[in-house]
């Protein structure tokens, strides 16, 4: 099984990636990361000799690179995002690009591949908060901002 890591050099992409390599002894994992400023390359510097990781640097906005690292994988989870808000105050255009047309890069490829799942990763600030249990698509959207 291999799957696409979008975003995995950020903060909870690079956790899952660790975690899921550990936990999947099966498990493959193609990242594709842009290296924004939020990103660490350090953080995930031992996995570079793993044979079931690969890392591949790389925008998702760009259909070719989706491609390229999408294909043989069966599923998707996407954690590549513009996550830090108050930069949109001054300069909204890499979050409008990545968190937009870049989810829709993803999902046209995953379409186009036939990927069997497709994980968005989410945050509170769209489907609000939630003290027990947990959020299904069908829930309403209630954004915090
Ligand atoms: N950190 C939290 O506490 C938290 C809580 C809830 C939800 N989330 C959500 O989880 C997801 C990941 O959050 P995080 O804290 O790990 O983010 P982060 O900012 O630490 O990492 C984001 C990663 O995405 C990469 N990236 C950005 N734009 C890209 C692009 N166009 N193409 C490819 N890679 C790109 C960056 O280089 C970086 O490595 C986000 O959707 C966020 O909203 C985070």
């Amino acid at each position: 099984m291999k799957i696409l890591i979008t975003g995995g050099l950020g903060f909870i992409g690079s956790n899952f990636i660790r975690y899921a390599l550990a936990k999947y002894p099966v498990m493959k994992i193609v990242n594709l990361d842009k290296q924004t400023y939020a990103s660490c390359l350090a953080t995930l510097k031992d996995l570079a000799s793993n044979p079931r990781y690969a890392y591949i640097k790389g925008d998702i906005c760009d259909p070719k690179k989706v491609a390229q690292a999408m294909s043989d994988c069966t599923a998707v989870i996407n954690f590549a995002a513009e996550t830090h808000v108050d930069r949109s105050i001054n300069d909204a255009s890499a979050f409008l690009n990545t968190n937009i047309i870049g989810v829709q890069v993803l999902l046209d490829a995953a379409r186009k591949l036939k990927i069997k799942r497709f994980i968005q990763i989410g945050t509170d600030e769209v489907y609000g908060s939630r003290l027990k249990g947990s959020f299904n698509e069908n829930d309403r959207l209630l954004p915090g901002h």
